[in-house]
């Protein structure tokens, strides 16, 4: 029986479904989809979001049921990660490489968190495949180099980025977003698109500093928004590139009040 895991921390909305659909696509109705809820505390730093990162259980629940779910794993943190009398645990997972940039070099602590959950994750649920949005860009490329350097036995796969109808990636922590932020939050998208028109109608190659001086222009213009970072880099190696083109893919992190949103895309093609 072939099994596909789609791992979340919960807040489920229809990127995470689109991740469900997919599984089951892969497997087929003889095989199996396992869902994980699961706020992973060591991926947050200490002043960042754990607090108060959107939990809603009962509503999850109720969309694994609808969505054809067959398993949903919802591990306790005592489980995951045992506290005394039990020795914490003192081994992790850690990708030296593909981390060292963008959510990487912002969050230094956090793909550690990611990285170790994961292969605990993997561990318990022994999937054959795994599913992982393009909306964490970083995050696959991670996954999938932790996967194929430890020899996991099970295959990554990347779906689409789905977007609300006004651009704005979905993301659990858009709930955080004040009435008058939400409008605001979509700078992440219209900065994209921005980009891809700049890079789709330059004859050569254009300068990452040029494209970065425009996006944060863009951002400055919302008196809500305030620019971590954006970069631009090729899409497998995530190596930073100066001289932008249309192979280029481009990401950014963005505070709308007090939420941090992450976006991404490619810039030749006008995929999600
Ligand atoms: P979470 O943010 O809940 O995301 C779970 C999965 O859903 C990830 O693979 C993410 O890329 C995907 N996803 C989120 N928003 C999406 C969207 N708009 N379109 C498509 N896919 C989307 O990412 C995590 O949780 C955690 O880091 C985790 C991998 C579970 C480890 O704790």
């Amino acid at each position: 029986m072939r099994v596909a895991f789609v791992p979340t921390m919960g807040a489920l909305h229809t990127g995470h479904l689109s991740l469900v659909q997919e599984a089951r696509r892969r497997v087929k109705s003889s095989g199996r989809v396992v869902v994980s809820v699961f706020v992973n505390p060591t991926q947050f730093a200490p002043h960042e979001d754990l607090a108060a990162y959107p939990r809603n259980l009962a509503r999850d629940r109720a969309l694994c049921r609808t969505s054809g779910v067959d398993v949903l794993f919802v591990p306790e943190d005592t489980a995951m990660y045992p506290q005394a009398p039990v020795p914490p645990s003192s081994t992790c997972v850690v990708e030296e490489a593909l981390t060292r940039s963008m959510e990487g070099s912002a969050r230094p602590t956090h793909f550690r968190g990611v990285t170790t959950v994961l292969a605990k994750l993997f561990n318990l649920v022994l999937p054959d495949l795994a599913i992982f949005g393009a909306k964490d860009w970083q995050q696959a490329a991670v996954v999938r180099r932790m996967v194929r350097d430890l020899n996991f036995p099970l295959q990554i796969v990347v779906a689409p980025t789905v977007r609300e109808s006004d651009g704005l990636a979905m993301s659990s922590r858009n709930q955080r977003l004040a009435p008058d932020e939400r409008p605001q939050a979509t700078v992440l998208w219209r900065s994209i698109q921005w980009a891809r028109g700049r890079v789709q109608a330059a004859r050569r190659a254009v300068p990452a500093a040029q494209l970065q001086k425009g996006v944060a222009k863009l951002v400055a213009s919302e008196p809500a928004a305030r620019l971590d970072y954006v970069a631009f880099f090729d899409p497998d190696t995530l190596e930073p590139t100066r001289a932008v083109h249309r192979t280029s893919h481009m990401a950014l992190a963005v505070f709308v009040g007090k939420v941090r949103l992450i976006d991404n895309a490619p810039l030749g093609v006008d995929a999600p």
